[in-house]
């Protein structure tokens, strides 16, 4: 791999997905790791982060200068530039000319390996307090800006390349540019992380990891147990016995989806669980918000266990049982664990909908090495149908949690219908990728005065909440086109008899939530 080592930036994942972009594999490790272990692991090439300290503070993070002699490609990204001209013997000074957000910067070697095809003049993303004053003997200046008279160096022969800028961040107009020439012309690694070859890959380490074994899979219809599931079936064939729950709790078309499309396009063996009636029955006459979710996660437990022993006594004979459990952890929840092999720490509410930690299974996690977007290409390159594969987060939980008050059979009809009518209006005026998730709520506990053809109505509202966002951890609320919202708000009143009214969402998050519950 290419090893991006954090200096305690935001940045490091950022820059190991455009590495990826770059068709590189890449992985994030701490600042912390000896050289030797990340040696060990054989790094084709060394990026050094940016991070918030000074060189020269006390305690600040120290770049082994061993790092640098160990005839590995190493490019150092502003904090990681300093410490390596440091670490090379040049100087780092804290001039007073700090230069931060959008800066001119001029290649002053355009010939250079790092600024082939890169214009003289250019726009960079600076943060920075300190500055290379000297650059270290034998290193090539080539790109200076007002603040930092060396803000670039290359030694093609060592193969040790810097820049005081942030060529990940898209701000840097020519920094993928300037990536791709340290990876494909500096280090010389060939563009070779392919969907393909990724599908390769993974099916590879899935065989060895799981042998003869049988393989237990809960797939929820979303794109990360999915792709995962079609990867391990791929791997090890009908080894594998994927079990779906239909709760009850899912939108139109959701379970006939799985059950008939993901089926036809990966042959998986699946198991159809319904426990529609029990769900309904453990929900009744609550709403409490909270109570509804432990009690959704409960039943899934219960449901899914069982389900697992069914499968061990139909499917596992004596010389081969369950062994293992398919997980679709990424590599963020990884990282943001602190990229052990370990299990995932994964966010505490979704685990809702999620397995318990005491089954007795090793985990399968064919996908922990990906990013969202390589997820993705691999279950297209795996044939997993589109819908599936471009499906907006949708919560374990379910419509449970957006059926304010009480979660009825009717009210699920209800809120249902509304919803599929939102969807299709939205995926029609092609706003499916601008937003991150629509959320349809039905305020089952609230009635309001309508009138429709020629009498008065009293019936419910349900509230559009569309939003757009990066990671879910923050939104805004989506500007859809007031022809669209007139378009959902007529038919929804028109087609949902119980449905009088309809309200548009116009909270950002903070300070709402994305979802009501
Ligand atoms: P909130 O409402 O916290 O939602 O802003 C953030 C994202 O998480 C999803 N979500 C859940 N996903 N189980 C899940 O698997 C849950 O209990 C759950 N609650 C919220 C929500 O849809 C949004 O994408």
């Amino acid at each position: 791999p290419v090893l991006v080592v954090d200096y305690g930036a935001q940045y490091a994942q950022l820059i190991a997905r455009r590495v990826r972009e770059a068709k590189v594999y890449s992985e994030v490790v701490p600042h912390t790791t000896p050289v030797a272990d990340l040696l060990a692991r054989n790094p084709r090439a060394v990026i050094l982060s940016g991070g918030p300290s000074s060189v020269y503070a006390e305690g600040a993070p120290e770049l082994d200068p061993a790092l640098l002699e160990a005839g590995v490609p190493v490019m150092g990204l502003c904090y990681g530039f300093q410490a390596m001209v440091q670490a090379l013997g040049g100087s780092v000074a804290h001039t007073g000319r700090g230069e931060y957000g959008s800066t001119p910067a001029t290649v002053t070697d355009t010939g250079s390996t790092l600024f082939d095809g890169v214009p003289e003049h250019q726009s960079v993303w600076m943060s920075h307090g300190d500055s290379v004053t000297e650059a270290p003997p034998g290193m090539k200046v080539t790109a200076t800006s007002d603040g930092a008279p060396v803000a670039a160096v290359e030694d093609d022969e060592r193969r040790l390349y810097g820049v005081q800028w942030h060529p990940e961040v898209l701000h840097t107009a020519h920094g993928q540019r300037t990536l791709e020439n340290f990876l494909h012309k500096g280090a010389g690694i060939p563009a070779d992380w392919t969907p393909a070859n990724v599908v390769d890959e993974l099916v590879d380490r899935v065989r060895a990891q799981v042998g003869e074994d049988r393989v237990l899979c809960a797939l929820s219809g979303g794109v990360d147990s999915s792709v995962a599931a079609a990867l391990v079936q791929r791997a090890v064939g009908d080894q594998l016995t994927c079990v779906f729950v239909d709760h009850g709790l899912l939108r139109e078309g959701e379970a006939e989806q799985v059950e008939e499309d993901f089926v036809a396009a990966t042959g998986v063996d699946l198991v159809v669980v319904d426990a529609r009636e029990q769900f309904l029955a453990a929900l009744a006459g609550v709403s409490d918000p909270e109570e509804k979710r432990k009690i959704i996660g409960a039943q899934f437990i219960r449901v899914f266990e069982q389900a697992a022993r069914d499968v061990v006594s139909d499917r596992g004979d004596e010389e081969h049982p369950v062994k293992w459990l398919v997980q679709g952890t990424l590599y963020p929840d990884v990282v943001e664990s602190g990229g052990g092999e370990g299990a995932a720490n994964i966010k505490s509410h979704h685990n809702v909908g999620g397995l318990p930690d005491d089954l007795q299974f090793g985990l399968v996690e064919p996908l922990r090495a990906l990013f969202k977007d390589e997820v993705r290409a691999v279950g297209l390159e795996l044939g997993v149908p589109e819908a599936i594969v471009w499906r907006q987060p949708f919560p374990g939980p379910g419509l449970g949690i957006r059926i304010v008050g009480e979660v009825t059979g009717e009210r699920l009809d209800v809120l249902r219908r509304a919803d599929a009518i939102a969807r299709a209006e939205l995926t029609a005026a092609g706003l499916d990728r601008e937003i991150w998730q629509c959320p349809v709520v039905l305020l089952a506990d609230v009635r309001s005065v309508g009138v429709q053809g020629d009498g008065r109505t009293y019936g419910h509202p349900v509230v559009l909440r569309p939003v757009s966002s990066e990671d879910a951890m923050t939104a805004d609320w989506t500007r859809v086109p007031y022809e669209t919202l007139a378009k959902i708000s007529t038919r929804i009143t028109n087609e949902v008899r119980e449905v009088n009214r309809v309200v548009l969402d116009v909270t950002s998050k903070p300070p709402g939530t994305i979802e009501w519950e």
